[in-house]
This record gives structure tokens, sequence and C-alpha cells, in this order.
């Protein structure tokens, strides 16, 4: 995570300064590993750091999936070790792409096909964290051992605003991706209105419709987060999970402060570079808290005292009034 966290950065810094296309050919760099000038120069040594961190992170997948698929005996989790590998190779192959297609149309105002590319890369940067998260989080000792910290069996409710918060946020980062691609972070210029004093815009022009829209979408992520971390906050089953509820409340502050900032600077890389990694974190941590939920509370069936090696799955949800029984 680690690592992965120093390569969102770099990511996302490379796209501030504009350095994406600081050599115009991939994998090598200018036809090299170790290029000329790329620590003097700071858009080759944002765009060279880029992908040696990706290299690398390549490398640690590959230990990473080997090692899960040696040591773990769940099927399902050496498919997500290899999953995660075959994602993070997915994932440079796209920047790759972005590269080449860009490459072509030097000097334009649209490149509508390496766009696409560089917004899915940065979409599967997201998919690539939160696998990461899935793998770190199913091999965790509060899932294996803690029953990922549940008291009991959790309400309906509260799994189903877990997925629409993941939904949410990715939708909001999707279209954060596409301003961002498009070059439309500043296409309203002032914040929290807009340039006419009020809440919507003076055209719609497909700029500012996109920057709009992503204001519309903190405003629903908002309300969304909140009555997830309110749902685990109510109930007793995901009690001992609220710090992480906390955290997400924090990592949204700090977000849609980042995301201000961003504008108030007209667009200071370091403002944006973070509003990106702290996105990465807020999707990261809801869809960890959504996880952490979903996880199959075990109770041991009556006379189990004789017999605890085989406990049986409750299957939600098992209360009518959507609250646990606490049978457990
Ligand atoms: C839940 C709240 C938010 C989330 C999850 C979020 C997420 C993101 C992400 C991930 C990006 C970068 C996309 C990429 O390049 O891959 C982005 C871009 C951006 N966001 Fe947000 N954002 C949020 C709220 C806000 C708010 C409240 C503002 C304030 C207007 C804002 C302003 C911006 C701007 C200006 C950019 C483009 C920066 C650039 O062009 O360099 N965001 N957002």
């Amino acid at each position: 995570m680690c690592w992965a966290t120093l390569l969102l950065y770099a990511g996302a810094y490379t796209t501030s300064i504009q350095a994406g296309m600081a050599f115009l050919d991939w994998p090598l760099s200018n036809s090299s590993i170790n290029p000329d000038g790329w620590l003097t120069n700071e858009d080759m040594r944002a765009e060279h750091s880029h992908r040696l961190l990706g290299m690398k992170l390549g490398l640690l997948a590959i230990v990473l999936a080997v090692w899960t698929y040696l040591r773990e005996a769940r099927r399902g989790v050496r498919w997500l070790g290899i999953g995660l590998l075959g994602m993070v190779i997915f994932q440079g192959l796209l920047g790759g792409m972005r590269v080449l297609f860009d490459r072509l149309n030097i000097g334009t105002d649209h490149n509508l096909i390496a766009q696409t590319f560089a917004v899915l890369h940065a979409m599967g940067a997201e998919l690539t964290v939160c696998l990461l998260v899935a793998l770190a989080v199913v091999c965790s000792r509060l899932w294996i051992e803690r029953n990922a910290g549940l008291v009991g069996p959790v309400p309906s409710g509260l799994l189903r605003w877990g997925k629409i918060a993941v939904g949410v946020l990715a939708v909001q980062i999707l279209l954060g991706a596409i301003m961002r691609h498009a070059g439309a972070g500043l296409a309203i210029q002032t914040f929290p209105l807009t340039e006419t004093g009020g809440l919507l815009p003076r055209a719609w022009t497909f700029p500012i419709t996109i920057n709009w829209l992503h204001r519309l979408g903190a405003a629903v992520a908002t309300i969304t987060l909140l009555v997830f971390v309110s749902k685990v906050y109510g109930s007793a089953c995901t009690r001992r999970l609220r710090g992480l509820g906390g955290l997400i409340l924090f990592l949204l502050a700090v977000q849609i402060g980042l995301g201000a900032a961003t504008i108030w600077t007209h667009k200071n890389p370091v403002m944006a570079s973070n509003h990106m990694v702290v996105g990465a974190f807020l999707l990261a941590s809801t869809w960890m808290l959504a996880l952490l939920t979903h996880k199959t509370v075990y109770v041991a069936p009556p006379g189990a005292a004789k017999n605890p090696q085989s406990p049986t799955p409750i299957h939600r949800p098992n209360s009518p009034q959507g609250e646990p029984s606490l049978n457990s």
C-alpha cells in the first residue's frame, strides 16, 4: 500500500504538471531505463519516477501473487492475488497506450483516444488499490480470527448503503478523471458558488458541465457517506468498525478542502495531486468498510461445544427488524 501510494502521487503529479508526454516512447524512456537528464529536468523526473515506481509495483505484485498462491489455502484469495497481478500489468499497458496514442497527436487540441486511455488508466489505479485493500483485508487477523470486527449479522440496509457509497464514489472519481484529462478543472473558476454567484453555471458547454457535475457529485457523495457511516455508528453489530467510519468522514472533509484549494490556487500541482491521492484513500477506506460488513458471521450451532470445528454461517438479513438477534 505504501508503494502504491507513492506511485499514485507520482502519477497524479505527472498529470498535474502535464508531463505525461515527457518521453514519446514506451516501455523505455528515450530508449533507455536511465535516460539522460531525468534527474535534473522536472518533467522527465516526474514521468520517469512514475514509470520506475510502476515497474517496482509490478515486481511486488509478482511476489504477492506467488506467495499467496503457495501459502494460502483459500482458493478465492489465491485468485485475488493473481487478479491483482493481472490488474497491475493491465494498468501498465493502459499507461503505455496513453503515451503511444498521444504521441500521434502532439500539439492538437483534442485527442480523444489518448484521453480515453488516460481516464481508463486513472480508473485502473483506483481498481488496483481496491484489489490490494481486499487482499490485505481478507488476509488480516481482523477478518480471519475476529469476524471482521462484526459482533453479529449486519442489517441489510447497512449493507446496501455500503454498496451505494462505493458506487457513488467510483462515479465521482470517474467524473474527476474525465474533467482532469479534458483540461476542464478550472472551467468554473470560483468555489463554492459559480461565477454567476449562484449554484448553476453560466453555460452548459462540455468542460463546464463536467466540472459542475463533479461538484454535484461531491454533494451526493457527502450525503451518501454520511448516511452509510451513521448506519455503522447506529448499529450494535458494527460498533468495532466505528473508527474506520470516523476515518472516512475525516478523509471526506480533507478531500473537499483539497478540491476547494485546487480551485483557489488555480490548480497548484501539489494540491491537485493530493486531491487525487486522498480521493483514492477515500474510495479505498469506504470499500474496506463495506467489505468488512459483508463478511458472513459464523455462530456456533446448538451443541457446538462438542464440535467446535463446524460453525454455521448466518445468512443475512436474518432478523426482521434488520438488527442482529445477537445469537452469536
Ligand atoms: C467526495 C468528494 C470528491 C472526490 C472523491 C473527488 C475526487 C477527485 C479525483 C479522484 C480527481 C482526479 C481524477 C484523476 O485525475 O484521476 C478529482 C479532480 C478534481 N476535483 Fe475532485 N473530488 C471530490 C470533490 C471535489 C470538490 C468539492 C471540488 C471543488 C470544486 C473538486 C475539484 C476538483 C478539481 C478542480 C479537479 C481537477 C484537478 C485538475 O484538473 O488537475 N473535487 N477529484
